[in-house]
């Protein structure tokens, strides 16, 4: 039985609408009733967090609610964007940061994702810290740098007693979306090094804590093989987590790789 409680997080994306965030909520929220053994979360857009969070609420559901997104500072003058207190008042707990769809469509760098996750965990919310190499990296031999830079990177100015409140997201970003998925071998690979440098960068304590989870064309039919190795403690469902049972017998997945 592992110690690391594995995490299944289900981005939305810019999917769904009223009515589809709605049907695919209460379909998860169904198909999810009887498992227990993984943590569980859904992040869909912002304009359906509230209605998600009645279901959710409605139905005394244990899955807890994501934003895909936050703006760093306290309310103000800044047109468009989103604040992690309104997040807070719409039952938010965790917040990605640093997505690749934000890295390489958006343009957001290293620093202000950095600044983004020092400002969810200092809101008291849980931060999911996504990092990937592209294909390009990859092929030249740059995979290892790449996740070093943006773990170091992303967790400048983090104290260890902060990332109690830190989940790492591993990405490749040639996986996302693609129907590539990472072998569970490279992918163990990439965690255990990641792990490891938590070790190095804080202590051995949160190293052993911090989940690692892996998102890339993650479905029902792979998703269990690869939270078995034993640094993949979960995943980030992109496509997968649009459908409730797909997306279902992906967290029984993660909660059978528990007991292993
Ligand atoms: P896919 O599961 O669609 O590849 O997306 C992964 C992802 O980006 C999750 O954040």
């Amino acid at each position: 039985m592992r110690e690391r409680k594995p995490f299944v997080g289900g981005n939305w994306k810019m999917n769904t609408n009223r009515t589809t965030s709605a049907d695919l909520t209460r379909g998860v929220v169904d198909a999810l009733a009887p498992v227990t053994g993984a943590e569980t979360a859904i992040f869909p857009p912002f304009p359906y967090l509230l209605a998600v969070r009645s279901i959710l609420r409605d139905r005394g559901s244990s899955i807890r609610l994501g934003a895909q997104d936050c703006y760093h500072k306290p309310d103000g003058a800044f047109t468009g964007e989103v604040s992690l207190d309104m997040l807070k008042d719409c039952g938010v707990e965790i917040v990605l940061a640093g997505h690749s769809e934000r890295r390489h469509v958006i343009g957001e760098n290293d620093e202000i994702v950095n600044t983004k996750l020092k400002a969810i965990v200092d809101a008291g919310l849980t931060a999911v810290l996504c990092i990937g190499e592209t294909l390009d990296q990859r092929e030249s031999g740059h995979t290892d740098p790449v996740n070093q830079r943006q773990l170091r990177a992303g967790l400048a100015d983090v104290s260890a007693d902060a990332m109690e409140r830190v989940i790492i997201a591993y990405e490749p970003v040639w996986a996302i979306g693609t129907g590539k998925t990472a072998t569970p071998e490279d992918a163990q690979d990439v965690h255990g090094k990641l792990r490891k440098l938590l070790g190095q960068v804080y202590n051995a304590d949160v190293a052993r804590r911090t989940r690692i989870i892996y998102g890339g064309s993650v479905k029902g039919a792979n998703a269990e093989e690869l939270f078995r190795q034993p640094d993949i403690d979960g995943g980030l469902i992109g496509g997968a987590s649009l459908k409730a049972p797909e997306f279902a017998q992906i967290v029984k997945g993660a909660a059978a790789s528990a007991k292993a």
